[in-house]
């Protein structure tokens, strides 16, 4: 396991008493446009961090702010200021995402808050189109994240690139018809080695799975180092592998509630045989009353492997929404699987430069995307546009709730077909 670096060269008490305590901001202090948004200085970090756990009503502590510190890149680490104080938090993490054809750079926005005190006057909306205008200066192609409601992020361009599963199923209803054809063994290891192999297999996987984000070190030192923050009640870590003559092959991580309920926070193989054998371990782990997963993938092959897979209890929500910051760069980053040419009206409020019609020639081997004034196959905002960027959705099923303007017939069925990808996109999370 590779050395701590977090928080640096940060003396977090000394940054504490810097800053007058949020609490003292006042519930009558006028806003007027004394708000400044801005990128935050390494000094200003652990003031950041307490302000974005109090606006998702936690407290935090010096451990929590280390540990978040490891993961934060300050350059992309972005302030609400009234009166000196933070009232509002954004990031973002710089990792790439795995799409048809290869992966392309992803600016992942993480720590979106604003202080209960200053609710509902404009400072999300504020830092959103500060961060927006920033990942454009970078030539930044994507940006995506994770929300906690549904109804926020379509207004800033955003939209649903893929749904995921959640799993709730009892133990007595867990009987697997088929037995997988592999030989190998499960075996728990300690996290420092769970540091070691997670790693590996994930990045054995993530290459050819579309959505899939390629974890920094940083990340996986987060994962392992286990957050008391991010235990939700929650035991500690079990992590078990499963390992054929070939070496590992699949991992589980999980955590045990109320010692009566199995929580998989995550499970990865890099064959479908040693998945299987990793849910057999969840599922036979004595004393438990039942096992839940979350952000499982919609296409995940488990209901089918179940004696009575009504007995597994599936939700599904909204997972990744992404966000085309550059139309152009975006739609020629990704290879496709039909040949055709389309002029789309994109539409988008708040990035004039995508606020255009694009002519887009699709091939296997990718698009030729350029500006153009020809009269437009289909009009569609940004958000839909991100919708069906990854194969998440179709155009035909946006079209059918009246979200999309065909102006030529065929050309959404011919958009589909380009568009349409061999699995369903998926981003594990941690
Ligand atoms: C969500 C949150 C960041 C919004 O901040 P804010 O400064 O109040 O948002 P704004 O005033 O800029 O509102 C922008 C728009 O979003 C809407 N909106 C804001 N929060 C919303 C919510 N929780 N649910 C639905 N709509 C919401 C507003 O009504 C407003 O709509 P309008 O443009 O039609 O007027 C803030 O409520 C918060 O910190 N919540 C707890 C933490 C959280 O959920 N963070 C999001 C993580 S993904």
């Amino acid at each position: 396991m590779s050395t701590p670096r977090f928080g640096q060269g940060v003396d977090i008490r000394r940054c504490h008493r810097q800053f007058a305590p949020l609490e003292s901001v006042s519930l009558l202090d006028p806003l007027r446009d004394d708000i400044q948004v801005r990128t935050i200085t390494e000094a200003e970090f652990p003031a950041w961090e307490r302000a974005a756990a109090l606006g998702f009503g936690e407290h935090t502590t010096e451990t929590r702010q280390i540990q978040i510190r490891g993961t934060t890149e300050i350059s992309r680490t972005i302030g609400a200021f009234h009166n000196d104080r933070i009232v509002g938090t954004t990031s973002a993490h710089t990792f790439q995402i795995t799409v048809p054809g290869g992966a392309v750079p992803l600016a992942y926005v993480d720590w979106v808050s604003v202080l209960p005190t200053h609710r509902r006057r404009g400072i999300l909306t504020r830092m959103t189109k500060h961060q927006l205008a920033d990942f454009h200066e970078r030539g930044e192609a994507i940006a995506g994240l994770t929300a906690t409601e549904s109804s926020i992020y379509e207004r800033f361009g955003y939209g649903i690139a893929s749904w995921a599963e959640h799993w709730k199923i009892r133990r007595e209803h867990s009987e697997m018809t088929v037995a997988p054809k592999i030989e190998g063994h499960t075996r728990f290891v300690d996290p420092w080695e769970a540091r070691e192999i997670w790693p590996e297999i994930y990045d054995s996987v993530s290459p050819s799975r579309l959505g899939m984000f390629d974890y920094t070190e940083q990340w996986w030192d987060a994962f392992a180092s286990d957050p008391e923050h991010w235990r939700e009640g929650g035991s500690k870590l079990f992590h078990v592998v499963f390992e054929s003559s070939n070496g590992p092959e699949g991992m589980v991580s999980y955590r045990i509630r109320n010692r009566t309920e199995v929580i998989v926070i995550l499970l990865l193989g890099a064959t479908v045989e040693a998945e299987h054998m990793l849910w057999r371990h969840c599922f036979g782990v004595d004393l438990m009353d039942s096992l839940s997963a979350s952000n499982r993938p919609t296409d995940d092959p488990l209901p089918w492997i179940l004696a009575a897979p009504r007995r597994l209890e599936r939700s599904v929500r909204d997972s990744l929404w992404i966000r085309l910051i550059d139309v152009t760069n975006a739609l020629s980053s990704r290879s496709y699987s039909y040949d055709c040419r389309l002029v789309l009206r994109v539409r988008d409020r708040l990035c004039d430069w995508n606020d255009r019609r694009f002519d887009i020639d699709t091939s296997a081997t990718g698009a030729v995307c350029k500006s153009t004034t020809r009269s437009p196959d289909i009009v569609l905002s940004v958000s839909d546009l991100a919708s069906v960027y990854l194969g998440g959705t179709t155009l035909a099923t946006l079209q059918r709730a009246g979200r999309i303007e065909e102006r030529k017939t065929g050309s959404v069925r011919n958009f589909d077909r380009a568009f349409v990808t061999p699995q369903y996109p998926w981003t594990p999370e941690f």
